[in-house]
Parts: structure tokens; C-alpha cells; sequence
């Protein structure tokens, strides 16, 4: 496929000398592989929705679609981390290609510890903050309806008769204009 032709001739692995290789060739291997698969994993969901809206004019409700949309988030992540994989371990032993070796441009500064500790205590806080909150409001709404002025504000909390969170899924798609003959919808 390089270059569309079957006489092109590809740079290969040997081109490079020996000390100027990146390491762990197999992790770069198959944190391409892991990205392009997540990558078309995402592709195939979208296409998925895509053709079940052009012939339906829906969005797609049933388990075997939310299931697999809902972990692509997860996937993207993954894949966004898979290729920056590819590109950091890749490019070693050079942080800028033939010109500065990441070994000469280590920063000799002290305070690096102290940064990195602060920085990850930092972060640390924020995941527990993040996950945790929806968690208690999700808690607590389940525990009982809220008035019925907060409910209107409250899109996916319980219904305002007191029944709780819906136990039987996610919430009713938007409605959605159904296909039509092509002339202008009816009211
Ligand atoms: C499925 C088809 C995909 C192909 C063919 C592809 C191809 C590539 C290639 C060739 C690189 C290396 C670029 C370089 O040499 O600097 C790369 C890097 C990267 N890819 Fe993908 N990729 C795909 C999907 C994805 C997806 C779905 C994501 C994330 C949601 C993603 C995120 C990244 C990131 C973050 C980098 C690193 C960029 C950088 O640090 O410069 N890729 N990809």
C-alpha cells in the first residue's frame, strides 16, 4: 500500500543503526495494532448509527448498540493513549529527530520530585472528586423524588411521582422526527 505501488521501496527497520532503535518494538507494535482496532471499533459503531438513521430516521436503543457505545468512550481514551504510545516510545532515543538525545536533555533541575508528587496528589483529588459526587447524586436521588420544581431541572433524575430512578434502563431517546413523504411535518 506504501505509495501505491508494488516498486516502491520502504525504509525499512535496518536503515537505522542499531543504538538509534527505539526500544520495545512490540509494545509499539501493538499499541498500533490495539489503536488502529479501537479506531475502527469506533468507526464500525458510528457507521452502525449512521445507516440504522438513514433508513430509519432513529436513534439506536437496543443493548447491543448503548452497550458497546458506552464503552467507547473508554475505547477513545484507550486509543488516544495507544497512539501517543506509538509516537513517545517510537521516536526514542531522540527528542528532536538527529538533533538532541532524550538522555542529553534530561533536566538536571532538583525540584522535579516535588512537582511530580504535588501534581499527582493534585490529580488524585480531582479523580476522587469526579467519580465520587455523581455517585452521592445519583444516591441520592434514587433515595426519593426530589420537589417538583427541581424535578423539571432534572432531566434524567426519578420520576416526580416518587418512584425512584427508572430500574428498567436508560432513559426514553428524544423524540425524534420520523422519516416522511418529504412534504412538511405534521404539527
Ligand atoms: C483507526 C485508524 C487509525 C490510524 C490509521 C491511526 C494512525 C496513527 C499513526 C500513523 C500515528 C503516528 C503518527 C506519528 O508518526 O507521529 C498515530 C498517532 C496517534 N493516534 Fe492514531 N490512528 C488511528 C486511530 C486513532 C484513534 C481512534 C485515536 C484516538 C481516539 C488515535 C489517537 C492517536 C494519538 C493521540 C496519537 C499520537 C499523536 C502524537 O503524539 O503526535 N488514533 N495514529
Amino acid at each position: 500500500m506504501v505509495g501505491f505501488s508494488p516498486h516502491t521501496r520502504v525504509i525499512g527497520w535496518d536503515s537505522v543503526p542499531p543504538a538509534q532503535r527505539p526500544p520495545l518494538v512490540t509494545l509499539i507494535h501493538l499499541s498500533f495494532n490495539l489503536m488502529l482496532g479501537l479506531g475502527f471499533f469506533l468507526f464500525a459503531l458510528a457507521a452502525w448509527q449512521g445507516w440504522w438513521w438513514w433508513f430509519h430516521r432513529r436513534l439506536l436503543v437496543t443493548a447491543w448498540f448503548l452497550v458497546p457505545a458506552a464503552l467507547g468512550g473508554v475505547a477513545a481514551v484507550a486509543a488516544m493513549e495507544a497512539g501517543w504510545v506509538v509516537t513517545e516510545v517510537g521516536r526514542q532515543p531522540w527528542i528532536v529527530y538527529r538533533v538532541l538525545l532524550v538522555s542529553d536533555a534530561v533536566t538536571p533541575a532538583s525540584g522535579v520530585p516535588v512537582t511530580l508528587g504535588v501534581i499527582l496528589a493534585l490529580y488524585a483529588i480531582l479523580t476522587v472528586v469526579s467519580i465520587g459526587v455523581p455517585m452521592i447524586m445519583s444516591r441520592r436521588w434514587r433515595q426519593g423524588a426530589p420537589a417538583e420544581e427541581d424535578a423539571e431541572q432534572v432531566p434524567y433524575g426519578p420520576s416526580p411521582n416518587g418512584a425512584g430512578a427508572s430500574p428498567a434502563g436508560p432513559p426514553a431517546p428524544p423524540a425524534v422526527p420520523r422519516a416522511s413523504s418529504g412534504g412538511p411535518e405534521a404539527p
